[in-house]
């Protein structure tokens, strides 16, 4: 029986863990109005995150995600974790990724958060069943996986675990849906979740045609950012068949195509990344950088980013 009952509004958020993915969250939380409190033991865990909120700030006055009064300066500090869940109404946990880690963490957290408090672990690939496994109330717990900038990209991927209240998954789905994100819901639990594992399929064949030497790094990434990538930012792959199709839609792609796409796919590689491949990737990957820097590069991915947000909501 779940101990989760009305559906109280989410006006105080706990940030757990303020690394790439936290600092973004609280940006975004802030941007929105909410009461944020942020919990990172680093010793420079608060400079860190202000840091990060302050250069995520002009992005999102851009995007028009700001409510009215919302100022970084509202997000409080607190290391001491039993203090920053005090009086939470949900909490974006974003820990490091390990098992043992967030299952300690998770029960930890259960005993210091009020009764309707959701959790929504940030994780990337671990199984919500297993890391709830420790608590009390695992009810509450749900997987909601971002994309990193979680203060740009509207995606989170939902799914709880085998404890998980529907309640406690439906209040989540609905508290990102009022942040102006776009989250989709797992009926079941896989590895990776969705988006990861559909990311990962595609690397491993760009691995293996750069293995096989069929192009460079560089030619292989073309052929996803200057083709199908563009459309990608408007529909998935779904979608964008039932447009190739023509006026019979994926029917007609299906009759006309799935035998070819089959045996290409019988043809796909599942490469061994041997050290002489992994050289062969990164010589690869900065020779497409052409001196520009990491630094340089995600800039320039957080402006373009930023305009295709922008052109898209028009
Ligand atoms: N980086 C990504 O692209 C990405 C994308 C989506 C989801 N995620 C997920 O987000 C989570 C965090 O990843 P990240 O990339 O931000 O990692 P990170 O290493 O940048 O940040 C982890 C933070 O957790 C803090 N931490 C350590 N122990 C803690 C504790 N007991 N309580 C609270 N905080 C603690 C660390 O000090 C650090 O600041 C992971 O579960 C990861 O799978 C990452």
């Amino acid at each position: 029986m779940s101990h989760i009952t009305a559906t109280p509004s989410v006006r105080r958020v706990a940030v757990v863990g303020a690394g790439t993915i936290g600092a973004s969250w609280a940006a975004l939380f802030l941007a929105r109005g909410l009461e944020v409190v942020v919990s990172d033991p680093a010793p420079d865990a608060e400079t860190q995150t202000r840091a990060r909120v302050a250069e995520a700030w002009p992005v999102l006055e851009k995007l028009g995600r700001i409510v009215r009064g919302a100022s970084p300066d509202a997000l409080r500090f607190e290391p001491d974790l039993d203090a920053a869940l005090a009086g939470v109404d949900f909490v974006q946990e974003n820990a490091p990724e390990r098992e043992d880690f967030k299952t300690a963490l998770f029960a930890r957290m259960d005993a210091a958060l009020p009764a309707h408090a959701i959790v929504a672990s940030s994780s990337s690939g671990l199984i919500m069943s297993r890391l709830q496994s420790q608590c009390s109330h695992p009810e509450r717990y749900v997987i909601g996986h971002p994309f990193n900038p979680p203060h740009l990209i509207p995606l989170v991927e939902v799914v709880g675990g085998n404890q998980t209240s529907p309640d406690a998954i439906e209040r989540a789905i609905a508290f990102y849906r009022s942040l102006g994100k776009h989250p989709i819901r797992l009926n079941k639990e896989v590895p990776g979740h969705i988006a990861n594992r559909l990311q990962a399929a595609l690397w491993r064949e760009a691995i293996h045609l750069a293995a096989e030497n069929v192009a460079s790094v560089a030619d292989i990434d073309a052929a996803v950012s200057q083709g199908p990538g563009l459309r990608w930012a408007l529909f998935g792959p779904h979608m964008t068949f039932n447009l190739g199709g023509g006026a019979g839609g994926l029917s007609h792609f299906m009759d006309h195509l799935l035998g070819p796409v089959q045996t290409w796919w019988a043809d796909l590689g599942a490469p061994e990344v041997t050290p002489e491949l992994r050289r062969q990737l990164i010589d690869g990957v900065n020779a497409e950088a052409g001196g520009r820097s990491l630094a340089e590069l995600a800039a320039q991915r957080d402006s373009q980013l930023t305009a295709l947000l922008k052109a898209l909501e028009r």
